[in-house]
């Protein structure tokens, strides 16, 4: 058998130098994180929105703040965004005379108010120092021992990620307002499925609805059906009060108020199968039985469902590792179907309706 000598290269150099791109291309992966969060904290969509949609360099130093010293820096960091296709540039050297404007994926951070679909508060949820650090934990988490039967963020911190935001009410703060402008992106899509999802259904509790932005979005748009929104009593204690959603404050894993039909979107993801199987349990002493219109909706990835376009495929797998931190999981079919059957319930649908994740309706 013929060895290889110790140094022939292992393939050839236009191989070698594409890999190397490719991991060097990875590994600056969080440089576009930090370069979108630094976007969204010097205001710079916002300040292109203001001056109607279009900016210069020189337009954006002077509505950012930027110092003198670092206009060529912003440069640099444009570059980076309209590489990213985050903004779009009309002169491709990006030179002094470039003007600046949103793409699709910048017009989701502008704008206030109810109405809004601004998903800036999402990203900070997700690019979020705290849990940067966490996953920075990752290789000791894998093999420390002490690591065992703990979370990627308790390494890190010394505490579990709720206990976190129960401490730090600003922190708690952020990640409900994370999950109110999520809830306003796939309203829209969501109440297009409404009226057959929510045929004869004339109460719906929103299990951990935090602060009620579905609840508040289905009441408004089917008033036949009386919203709850269950969740813990420090977030419920933080939610703006609404005339047409009840608040109440509890613990899934002990209640659930009876409904007709319950909701639990970006619940499960959190929580490992034992503790699904025991929320599904509750759930299913709530509701009604299958032929009386009994059912729980889920919003959630289904790994593998959905659009099979390499950026949803990978944007699945990449929520399943970001939400190791609080030691979540996201499921493929198989292990859904497990954990329902587990719970009691006799069958479900996916409907991948919601970008890379799926509403899963579940019957008793
Ligand atoms: C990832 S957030 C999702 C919030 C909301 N469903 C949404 O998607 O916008 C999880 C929610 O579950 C709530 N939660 C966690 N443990 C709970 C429990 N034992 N009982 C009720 N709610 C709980 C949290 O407070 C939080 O509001």
């Amino acid at each position: 058998m013929e060895h290889a000598q110790e140094n022939e290269p292992i393939m050839g150099t236009d191989e070698m130098l594409q890999a190397q791109l490719e991991l060097c291309h990875h590994s600056l992966a969080y440089v576009k994180s930090m370069a979108l969060r630094a976007a969204i904290d010097l205001g710079i969509p916002e300040a292109i929105q203001s001056g109607g949609g279009a900016a210069t360099l020189s337009d954006l130093a002077g509505n950012t703040g930027i110092h003198p010293t670092k206009l060529s820096n912003l440069r640099r960091l444009l570059r980076v965004l309209t590489t990213s296709g985050i903004l779009a540039t009309d002169e491709p050297g990006d030179g002094e005379a470039a003007v600046y404007k949103l793409t699709p994926v910048s017009r989701l951070l502008v704008g206030a108010g109810d109405s809004s679909r601004n998903i800036t508060p999402l990203v900070g949820v997700i690019v979020n120092p705290l849990v940067v650090t966490a996953h920075f934990s990752m290789s000791e988490w894998f093999t420390d021992e002490r690591a065992a039967g703990v979370s990627l963020f308790e390494v890190a911190h010394g505490c579990t990620r709720r206990e976190k935001m129960k401490q730090d009410p600003a922190d708690g703060a952020l990640f409900n307002a994370g999950m109110v402008a999520d809830s306003r992106i796939i309203m829209d899509a969501l109440l297009r499925h409404a009226g057959e999802l929510l045929r004869g259904v004339s109460s719906l509790v929103d299990v951990g609805g935090g602060h009620g932005a579905v609840s508040v979005a289905i009441a408004r748009s089917l008033p036949h059906v009386r919203c709850t929104v269950l969740d813990l009593p420090h977030v419920v204690a933080g939610a703006p009060p609404d005339d047409k959603v009840k608040f109440v404050a509890g613990d899934m894993f002990e209640h659930i108020p009876a409904a007709d039909a319950l909701l639990l979107k970006w619940i499960l993801h959190c929580w490992k199968d034992e503790e699904c199987v025991k929320i599904l349990r509750r759930c299913k002493e709530a509701i009604p039985a299958r032929d009386a219109g009994g059912k729980v909706i889920i919003i959630d990835i289904v790994v593998g469902s959905g659009s099979q376009e390499p950026i949803s495929k990978e944007m699945q797998v990449l929520w399943d590792l970001y939400i190791m931190y609080v030691d979540g999981v996201e499921r493929e079919e198989h292990e859904w179907s497990k954990i329902f059957t587990e719970a009691g319930f006799s069958d479900y649908k996916i409907i991948p309706v919601l970008g890379f994740r799926s509403i899963i309706e579940v019957y008793p």
